[in-house]
C-alpha cells in the first residue's frame, strides 16, 4: 500500500512558488502496538505556513526541514487501529501534515466526536475558532454590553477564519464593532450577514478618516490580524485601559523589514496593553476553549464560511490564497 504526501523542497525567497514543494510516493509502514492508520480526508491552509517554511530558528515552532512532509493541522479517519482509544471509524484531528495517510500514536492526534464534520473541525471549532476566543475573552477580556456600557472593537482581517469568529463573538455580546476587510463581497458579508456596525475596505476606503468617523467614543479593544495603516489610528485613538491583541500580522509576511510601529506614547497617556499571543501555547486548554465557542455557536451566533480546494495538489498553490485575500472563509484542502 502507498500513499502520496508533499514534501518541503527549498525555501522560498518570496512567495510560496512551484519550487517550493514536491509531491512524493511513500509505502505505508506495518503498525505498531499502540499506533493507527489515519486516512486524512481534510487539511487546513493557514497564514502561518509562510513562516514555517522560512529558515529561522528563533520563531515559536522550529522550522519544516527540506525533505520533510510539509506541517500542517488536518482532519481524518481512523482506518486500522492497535490502540484501543482509537478504533476503526474514529475521527481525528490535528497536525497530520499535507499527506494523505498518517500513522500516529497515544495523544498525537485527538478525538472528535461524530456530530463534527471535517469543516466546523477546521474551522469554528478548531485551531482559528480557539485562537478567536482566546484572544477576545483571554487577552482582551471583551465586556458584554450592560444598558449604557458599550465597548468599541476594531477587527483587522474580519472576514477570515479568525476574524470573522471574533466578530460574531463581538456582535453576539453588544459591543460596537468596526471590521476591516479586502474585499466588497467580504465587506457586505460583515455588514449584512454578520452584523457589524462599520466595515471598512482597507484597499478602496482611507482607513485612517473612516475609523475615526465610527469610532467617536474612542477605541477599547483591537483584535489585530493584519498589521497595516489602522494600528497607527487604533493607537491615536486608544481609550484609557484598552487592549490590543495581536495574533497575526499577515501584511508582513513577505515583507523583509518590518513596518513602522504606532508611537508608544499612549501605552503610557492611556495606560494601553499590548500583546502577543500565539494559540499553540494554549492547546492544553482546547476543550474548554472549544466549550466557549460552542456557548456561541449553540445559540445560532455563528455562521462558518469554508473555502474547500479539490485534491492534494491544490494545497501547494492554494496556500497563496491567504496572501492575496481570494479566500472566502477558512481554506480548506479535501483530499
Ligand atoms: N496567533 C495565533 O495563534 C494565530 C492563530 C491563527 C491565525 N493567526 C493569524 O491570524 C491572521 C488571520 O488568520 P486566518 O487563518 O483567519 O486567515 P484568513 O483571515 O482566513 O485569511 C487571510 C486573510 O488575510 C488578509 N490579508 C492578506 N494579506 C493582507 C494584507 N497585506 N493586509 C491586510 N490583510 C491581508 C486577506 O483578507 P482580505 O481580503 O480582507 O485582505 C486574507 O483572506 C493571520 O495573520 C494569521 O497568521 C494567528
Amino acid at each position: 500500500m502507498s500513499y502520496n504526501a508533499i514534501v518541503l523542497k527549498q525555501y522560498p525567497e518570496a512567495l510560496i512558488d512551484e519550487s517550493t514543494f514536491e509531491t512524493r510516493r511513500f509505502e505505508s509502514k506495518a503498525l505498531q502496538d499502540g499506533e493507527y492508520r489515519v486516512q486524512v480526508s481534510h487539511l487546513s491552509l493557514d497564514p502561518a505556513m509562510r513562516g514555517w517554511v522560512s529558515p529561522d530558528p528563533s520563531s515559536y515552532i522550529p522550522p519544516v526541514q527540506p525533505g520533510e512532509i510539509m506541517r500542517s493541522l488536518g482532519f481524518g479517519v481512523v482506518t486500522e487501529s492497535l490502540n484501543p482509544d482509537y478504533p476503526v471509524g474514529t475521527q481525528v484531528t490535528g497536525m497530520t501534515g499535507w499527506t494523505e495517510q498518517i500513522v500516529a500514536g497515544e495523544g498525537e492526534l485527538s478525538v472528535v466526536p461524530a456530530q463534527v464534520n471535517a469543516e466546523l473541525a477546521l474551522s469554528t471549532l478548531g485551531m482559528p475558532g480557539l485562537t478567536a476566543y482566546l484572544g477576545y475573552h483571554d487577552i482582551l477580556q471583551a465586556k458584554q454590553r450592560q444598558q449604557k456600557s458599550q465597548q468599541t472593537i476594531v477587527v483587522t482581517g474580519a472576514a477570515g477564519a479568525v476574524g470573522s469568529v471574533v466578530v460574531q463573538m463581538a456582535v453576539a455580546d453588544g459591543l460596537k464593532v468596526i471590521a476591516l476587510a479586502g474585499s466588497e463581497d467580504k465587506v457586505r458579508w460583515l455588514k449584512e450577514d454578520l452584523g457589524a456596525d462599520t466595515v471598512i475596505n482597507y484597499k478602496t476606503d482611507n482607513v485612517s478618516e473612516a475609523l475615526t468617523a465610527a469610532s467617536p467614543d474612542g477605541i477599547d479593544l483591537f483584535f489585530e490580524n493584519t498589521g497595516g495603516e489602522a494600528q497607527h489610528t487604533v493607537i491615536e485613538r486608544i481609550n484609557p485601559h484598552g487592549k490590543v491583541a495581536v495574533c497575526g500580522l499577515i501584511a508582513d509576511y513577505h515583507q523583509a523589514e518590518a513596518s513602522p510601529a504606532p508611537s508608544w506614547i499612549n501605552l503610557i497617556k492611556r495606560r494601553a496593553t499590548i500583546e502577543g499571543f500565539v494559540i499553540t501555547d494554549h492547546f492544553h486548554r482546547s476543550a474548554e476553549l472549544a466549550n466557549g465557542v460552542m456557548h456561541y455557536l449553540e445559540q445560532g451566533k455563528i455562521q462558518n464560511r469554508v473555502h474547500v480546494l479539490d485534491g492534494l495538489e491544490a494545497a501547494k498553490a492554494g496556500v497563496n490564497m491567504l496572501y492575496s485575500g481570494d479566500n472566502t472563509g477558512k481554506l480548506i484542502v479535501k483530499l
